[in-house]
């Protein structure tokens, strides 16, 4: 995934930048600059030795620059420098017929096309501030971008559309708007994150949001805690959770839904099959409650690796919705083709990655805007992956008539409490800290749970193997007494997903013969359960329920990453296993 810095500032920025590559660390290896030079702007590109070093850049007086780190090593994605210097990310859906409009090459990059955009308005005598404002009332799909127009020596500008942005006060009087949510709380002292639709004016003044009628209001920047001293990716991935969902709520509570041209689409829909691997999977099976309570439609989960050995029987009214946090992964591109092959279904990849393998092959993608993701452990991926789900099944309810105003209402009025129930789940992290310290010498462990908290289970189990090498096993509650019950004793834990629904006696029935036959127990819930001898209870956050299944996997994902860190395991890679890296090319 590509990463965009912008800078200003009124003294060289040129250290400040190669600080930010050693923070960033990231696998990408080249590096395209647009800054000022003396009193021009010229463009540089660098090839990064990895691991990342120190840059040592010419010494030029350049108090300006905007960047963009990725695997492409074409300079494709910078535009030839006019009066503007624009850097875009994201996809953009109508390109094409911008770039026939514009007479421009159907090739063009993104930020050609942005640029070109903003010069035509500038053209017509508009200020860039409202070139802004058109362009991206032009532009359909997910763009985000920063410019600069020559002679501005002030200021620049960031839109956000689409992947997200943060612009922030660093010491020095420098300013920075990037693309990673870890650089700015390292870098910045003060912070604000760009909501989708803000356009940010930032530079040597305060910065400022661009309103719709052309004016401007002064920007509230919170102050960043940096009494926090994150150890591994992994844990401030997991943090980031409010941040990271939050943006997807405002995108899709905000006015915005789903690209028209899905949108179009989904009251036809007969059928859905989810494809993904790994955590995706389990995205993909809590979603498919909710396909089926929210929309109404058949629906069917298939593991990628296990799907391309399937007879496919699909028609052009099925939904195929391929979730990968990647977009690379070999097994679920492999499934999707499969499918691909052997019917003329609509396709959709649920992705972090714009640009991926997976994007290229659908006819509609869905971005989850939860940022890079360093750690092998899916955690912020895959709860912005759930999120989307979400948003895609009550769409199809709305879409296809299964949901009333006033049910559709509420089910978007849940997303509004989400962050807030997972910051006030990532306040367990003492009492899950307690739980790892009991639980991380344990050879073998059960996670149950019953309806959407079963995947939940699932995920924590995977979690727990995938970092804490623990043997875990995950179990729908009600299957317990039909054989897993006989593995059960007092060397055996039992972690219970435990909500406060309408199964929850079921549950508190099936917990029964755990402990008559000496299981420990570990509850996640939100009822009135007292801890007592053999049962410990931490009580879950209040308020949600057809998302609940997002905070019950924040605590697992604590607890394995305690498990792990107590087991002294390498927590961002773990033995046997490896990230699939991405390449983006906008
Ligand atoms: C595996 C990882 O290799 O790939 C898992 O260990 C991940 O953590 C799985 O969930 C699927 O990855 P993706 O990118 O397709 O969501």
């Amino acid at each position: 995934m590509s990463e965009l810095i912008a800078y200003i500032a009124p003294q060289n920025v040129l250290p400040a930048l190669s600080d930010c590559l050693l923070i960033l660390n990231s696998n990408s290896t080249h590096l395209h600059v647009q800054q000022a030079e003396d009193e021009s702007a010229i463009q540089r590109h660098y090839v990064l030795q990895m691991p990342v070093q120190r840059l040592v850049f010419p010494p030029v007086n350049c108090h300006w620059l905007i960047a963009a780190l990725s695997n492409d090593p074409h300079q494709s994605a910078l535009p030839k420098l006019g009066s503007l210097v624009v850097t875009a990310v994201g996809l953009c859906t109508n390109h094409l017929d911008l770039a026939r409009a514009l007479d421009i090459a159907l090739a063009a990059s993104l930020s050609d096309l942005v640029a070109a955009l903003l010069q035509r308005h500038l053209h017509d005598g508009a200020t860039l501030a409202d070139a802004i404002i058109r362009t991206n009332a032009q532009l359909k799909g997910d763009v985000s971008y920063v410019c600069h127009q020559k002679g501005q020596t002030q200021f620049m500008f960031a839109s956000c559309m689409g992947r997200p942005l943060f612009v922030g006060l660093e010491s020095g009087l420098r300013q920075i708007c990037c693309s990673n949510l870890r650089l700015i709380r390292q870098r910045a002292n003060q912070v604000y994150a760009m909501a989708t639709g803000d356009i940010v004016r930032f530079g040597l003044g305060v910065p400022s949001l661009i309103l719709p009628d052309g004016s401007e209001q002064a920007l509230h920047m919170p102050a960043v805690n940096k009494s926090q001293n994150i150890p591994h990716y992994m844990l401030e991935e997991i943090e980031a959770q409010p941040e990271t969902l939050a943006i997807l709520v405002q995108k899709y509570s905000a006015g915005y839904s789903l690209p028209l041209p899905l949108r179009g689409k989904l009251a036809g829909i007969r059928r859905l099959t989810l494809l993904a691997c790994g955590s995706s999977y389990h995205a993909a099976l809590v979603a498919s409650y909710w396909f089926e309570t929210l929309a109404g439609i058949p629906v069917q989960v298939g593991l990628s690796s296990e799907y391309v050995d399937r007879d496919i029987h699909a028609d052009p009214y099925d939904l195929i919705v391929a979730i990968s946090q990647s977009g690379e992964t070999a097994d679920t591109i492999a499934a999707l083709q499969h499918v691909q092959n052997l019917s003329s279904a609509r396709t959709v990849a649920l992705t972090n990655s714009p640009g991926s393998t997976l994007t290229t092959l659908v006819d509609h993608t869905l971005l989850t805007h939860s940022g890079a993701e360093q750690s092998v452990s899916a955690t912020k991926s895959l709860t912005a992956q759930l999120l989307m789900l979400y948003v895609l099944a009550f769409s199809l309810g709305e879409a296809r008539g299964k949901l009333s105003k006033d049910e559709l209402a509420a089910v978007q009025q849940e997303m509004l409490t989400l962050p807030t129930a997972v910051a006030e789940t990532l306040q367990l992290g003492k009492d899950i800290r307690r739980w790892a310290g009991m639980l991380h010498r344990k050879k073998n462990l059960f996670v149950i749970g019953r309806n959407t908290h079963y995947p939940v289970a699932m995920e924590g189990a995977f979690k727990l193997r995938e970092v804490a090498y623990q043997h875990a096993a995950a179990f729908p509650a009600g299957e317990l007494k039909h054989g897993p019950i006989t593995l059960v004793n007092d060397e055996l834990p039992v972690i219970v997903c435990l909500p406060w629904n309408q199964q929850a006696q079921k549950m508190l029935d099936d917990l029964k013969s755990v402990r008559a036959n000496r299981g420990e127990i570990f509850i996640l819930s939100n009822g009135n359960i007292a801890s007592v001898d053999g049962t410990s209870v931490i009580r879950m956050p209040n308020g949600l329920t057809n998302l609940s299944p997002i905070i019950y996997t924040v605590a697992l994902q604590m607890l394995a990453y305690y498990c792990a860190v107590l087991s002294g395991n390498d927590i961002d890679a773990p033995r046997n296993l490896a990230k699939t890296k991405t390449v983006e090319l906008a």
